[in-house]
């Protein structure tokens, strides 16, 4: 049988409802699923989302069902659910589609999560620069709540919920969860030390749960159709489906909503449904998967399958669900260049290793990119960087900056050798 290239757990229905309307959302299945887990215990809906594996989507791939069951069992009031909307990576613009195309179906996650936990208030911070999808989110809270599905007394069921929408500072950090609380509250958008986990002391060190857009998106279908149907659409490690972003050289670039499992690399990247192979007819250099701080890959891992284990074992990852595909013409010391002068600009500042260890990987590149100034003790030099970067920086920016760089460096070896001086010349 062939796989299923395509499935639309998340995505039906996008694009073609107006998408802050109640009433369409509502002909499309909408909001059964609130209505399924209100008549529900908080317990039984965790164990779906266990049974379901869902991961959670915004990059670190932490069980989403432990998550919430860590939280259900701390007795401090109140607690806060707080969506990851900064989507702040590079060539990822997955949650963007899912908050303007279906802004319904992540509220209607959101508030069941907010059942769960009889939580107080939903926040969702969302990047600075979406600024008509921050309007499209409030629009739609208003008509959620005047349908009675957000604010007061939610189902007549006594529940009062109020969902609000905060603008992101516009720094990539503030996508890490502990950075994104502080700005939240207001202050410097730094990531905090853990523990205590957000769990613990989230949200004005109270209680807290933070998911990403699409792990919230999922969680009507998720509770719509069962955990175990929802774990046998996807892969037998992690349930359901993956939203994944696919730009760069490909022919086709967007969003499309792949089985976890159902496909291969190269399935992504050629598949005439989805990237359509390589624009131009050029041919495959590398690709670049889960955003700027994921693995870089080489034409002979197309035939790993897309799932959080295969990849893994593959040395790459799902992360963000970015798939940067780079033809023959791309330099990849340039394009490092590139990653590490993202990251420069991106470090918080708070720690040496991050703020000090990318401008030294980036001088080195720089030297590298032209015929003769690098000199052997260079490369070692990168190798010890790389190593004590990823080691010793304090939140994940750092400790996944040279990722790139790490992964590149084993496929493209002699790139980085070619420009480097002769040890008779040095
Ligand atoms: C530097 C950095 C940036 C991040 N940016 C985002 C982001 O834009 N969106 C997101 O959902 N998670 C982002 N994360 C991951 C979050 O810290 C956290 O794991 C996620 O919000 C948890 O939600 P999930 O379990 O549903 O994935 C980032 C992490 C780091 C270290
Ligand atoms: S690793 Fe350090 S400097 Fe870099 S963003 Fe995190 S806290 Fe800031």
């Amino acid at each position: 049988m062939e796989p299923v290239k395509l499935r639309k757990l998340i995505t039906e229905g996008a694009g073609g409802i107006d998408p802050v309307s109640v009433d369409a959302y509502m002909k499309n299945g909408g909001f059964a699923a609130l209505k399924k887990a209100a008549d529900m215990e908080p317990e039984d809906i965790i164990a779906e989302v266990k049974k379901a594996k869902l991961l959670g989507r915004g990059g670190a791939a932490y069980p989403a069902g432990n998550k919430w069951e860590h939280l259900l069992h701390i007795p401090e009031r109140p607690k806060y659910i707080v969506c990851n909307a900064d989507e702040g990576e590079p060539g990822t613009f997955k949650d963007r589609l899912i908050m303007e195309k279906l802004p319904m179906k992540l509220l209607e996650g959101i508030i069941i999560a907010g059942l769960v936990f009889k939580a107080e208030a939903a926040y969702i911070y969302v990047r600075g620069e979406y600024r008509g999808i921050q309007k499209r989110l409030i629009k739609a809270i208003e008509n959620a709540g005047a349908a009675g599905f957000a604010g007061k007394n939610i189902l007549g069921r006594g529940f009062d919920f109020d969902i609000h929408v905060i603008s992101g500072a516009g720094a990539y950090v503030c996508g890490e969860n502990s950075a994104l609380l502080n700005s939240a509250e207001g202050k410097v958008g730094r990531p905090r030390i853990k523990p205590p986990h957000l769990a613990e002391a989230g949200l004005f060190l109270l209680p807290t749960l933070v998911n990403n857009v699409e792990t919230f998106a999922n969680i009507p279908a998720l509770v719509g159709m069962g955990g175990e149907e929802y774990l046998a659409a996807g892969h037998p490690d992690s349930g359901g489906t993956k939203l994944i972003c696919l730009s760069g050289h490909s022919r086709n670039r967007g969003v499309f909503e792949i089985p976890l499992g159902g496909i291969t690399l190269r399935e992504a990247i050629y598949d005439p449904e989805l990237g359509g192979g390589i624009a131009g007819g050029k041919k495959l250099k590398f690709f670049h998967l889960g955003g700027q701080s994921g693995a870089i890959g080489a034409p002979d891992q197309l035939d790993t399958v897309y799932s959080y284990t295969d990849l893994k074992k593959a040395g790459l990852s799902v992360g963000s669900g970015a798939v940067v595909v780079m033809d023959e013409s791309v330099s990849i010391i340039e394009y490092l260049k590139g990653v590490t002068g993202f990251f420069i600009h991106e470090s918080c500042g708070k720690c040496v290793p991050c703020r000090e260890g990318n401008r030294q990987v980036y001088n080195i590149l720089r030297k590298l990119s032209v015929p003769g100034v690098a000199v052997a003790g260079d490369l070692d030099t990168l190798r010890r960087l790389i190593r004590t970067m990823s080691d010793a920086s304090f939140c994940g920016l750092g400790q996944t900056a040279t990722a790139a760089l790490n992964s590149a460096w084993k496929h493209f070896r002699a790139e980085f050798e070619a420009n480097v001086k002769p040890a008779s010349a040095a």
